[in-house]
């Protein structure tokens, strides 16, 4: 702590610390002003508030960086396998040749689910949302290893149950698509690699294997490394104060798939290919599609564009540009979504409306029409979001609990009556 910030409040001055990241990202501590001064801090949306010190992901939005544990995600997303990714976010480090074989095989053989939550698919309407779906299988299955509602157990009890989300995730997200379309399930393979096994869950058949093109499981590999965390987001932080209270970390994490479901979120990327195709069954007309993002009288908004913190460029949208390029290209497909995406993004970056708001194409822009390619259905695509963003969730919620953080309690600014007496009904007409 260097420097110091100086309120003048009334005419009192009070002197408030100023904290310095490692990054010379600077922030006022003003834990103390409610009770020094008995203002609060009023920030709908959170828009300007640090809601904890993390090691793990740094963003600068100005310069389009994002680094995991200081290695940048441009680097990560070409040479690393997402298993390692997930490693480095939750233990801090690149794992070595022992470590990664452990975190491997804990993972392999953890993939299979309670025969009695396949009962739960039973209940579920035809065309349920996977993400509900999801987010309620999750969350059951703390009633299946109820150890785990202690969050302050040895690590080696904790770790289990993070071992047990990562191998369990894809599994009950490939088992959810399989009961939607009415198909058997099919059970994890120990034999494949974390993305092999998912691709096979979701394709293969009891009738037919399937077999794993390189080039969809490098795209999966890479388009789960691109998600794998990104600070203090939305379903982060969700997964933050959930666990704040000492919730278990299968009820956080369920709260977290939650808050990526909606359209602002994780949601954005099944929302883009629903507004391609949309522009593309209007015609293709992109230009009268960028007015009515503009027409404030009018609710639509580009998907896919605008980000609460990058301001430049998203450094995972260049990359997913180009691997959608790639993967398209290498497996022969011509999409007509992605040439009107590609017109929108043109008109959108020479439009002053876009210019001025700072709004480029963000992470969900392209995904959707990678996923496309590889076979999965546009209501799983916040799905696969969700299964990236798992180990960023776990290794928060691990920071927060490690670091005893307080329960998360924000303020408010009361706007409702004064206070009034009540009146029995006879008296109110
Ligand atoms: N289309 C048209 N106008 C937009 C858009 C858009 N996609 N995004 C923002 N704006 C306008 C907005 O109307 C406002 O204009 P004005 O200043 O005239 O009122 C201005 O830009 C600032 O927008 P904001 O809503 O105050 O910005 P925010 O930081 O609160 O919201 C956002 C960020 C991502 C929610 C928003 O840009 C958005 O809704 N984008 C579309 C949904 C989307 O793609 N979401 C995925 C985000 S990336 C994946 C993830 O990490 O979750």
């Amino acid at each position: 702590m260097s420097e110091t910030a100086k309120l003048i409040l009334n005419g009192k001055e009070y002197e408030l610390p100023v904290y310095e990241g490692t990054e010379n990202e600077k922030a006022i501590d003003i834990t103390k002003l409610l009770d020094q001064t008995g203002y609060i801090t009023l920030d709908s949306g959170y828009k300007n508030t640090g809601s904890t010190k993390s090691a793990i992901t740094f963003l600068d939005g100005d310069n389009g960086i994002l680094w995991y544990r200081g290695y940048p995600i441009e680097q990560l997303s070409e040479y690393a396998s997402f298993i390692e990714v997930a490693y480095l976010l939750i233990y801090g480090e690149l794992p070595n040749a022992k470590e990664l074989t452990y975190f491997q095989n804990s993972i392999t053989q953890h993939t299979l689910v309670h025969e009695d939550m396949k009962r739960f698919y039973e209940a579920y309407p035809t065309g349920a949302h996977p993400m509900g779906v999801l987010s309620s299988m999750i969350a059951s299955m703390s009633t299946f290893y109820p150890e785990a509602q202690n969050p302050n157990r040895p690590f080696k009890d904790i770790e289990m149950t993070m071992h047990r989300l990562m191998a369990k995730m894809p599994t009950l997200a490939a088992q959810a698509h399989k009961v939607s379309i009415g198909h058997p399930i099919i059970y994890p393979r120990n034999s494949f690699s974390y993305t092999q096994n998912f691709l096979n869950m979701m394709f293969a058949l009891p009738t037919e294997d399937y077999e794993i093109d390189p080039v969809v499981d490098d795209a999966l590999n890479k388009l789960l490394i691109l998600h794998a965390d990104h600070e203090q987001n939305c379903s982060t932080s969700t997964v933050r104060i959930v666990g704040s209270s000492q919730s278990n970390l299968y009820s956080s994490v369920s709260a977290g798939i939650a808050a990526l479901w909606g359209p602002l979120h994780g949601g954005a990327n099944q929302a883009v290919i629903e507004m391609l195709e949309r522009i593309k069954a209007d015609g293709g007309n992109t230009d009268k599609w960028i007015e009515k993002a503009k027409d404030k009288n009018d609710s639509f908004r580009l998907m896919g564009f605008g980000h609460r913190v990058y301001k430049n460029f998203d450094p995972r949208a260049k990359i997913i540009k180009k691997a959608c390029d790639d993967v398209l290209n290498r497996l022969g497909i011509h999409d007509p979504v992605l040439d009107i995406a590609k017109r929108l993004e043109e008109v959108a970056l020479q439009d002053p409306y876009f210019v001025e708001r700072k709004l480029y194409p963000n992470v969900d822009f392209y995904s959707g029409i990678i996923y496309r390619a590889i076979g999965i259905p546009t209501e799983m695509f916040t799905v696969m979001f969700a299964l990236g963003r798992l180990p960023g969730w776990i290794a928060q919620w691990k920071e927060m609990v490690e670091q005893g953080e307080p329960i998360g309690r924000p303020r408010q600014i009361y706007t409702g009556a004064n206070k009034r007496d009540y009146m029995p009904m006879p008296l109110r007409g």
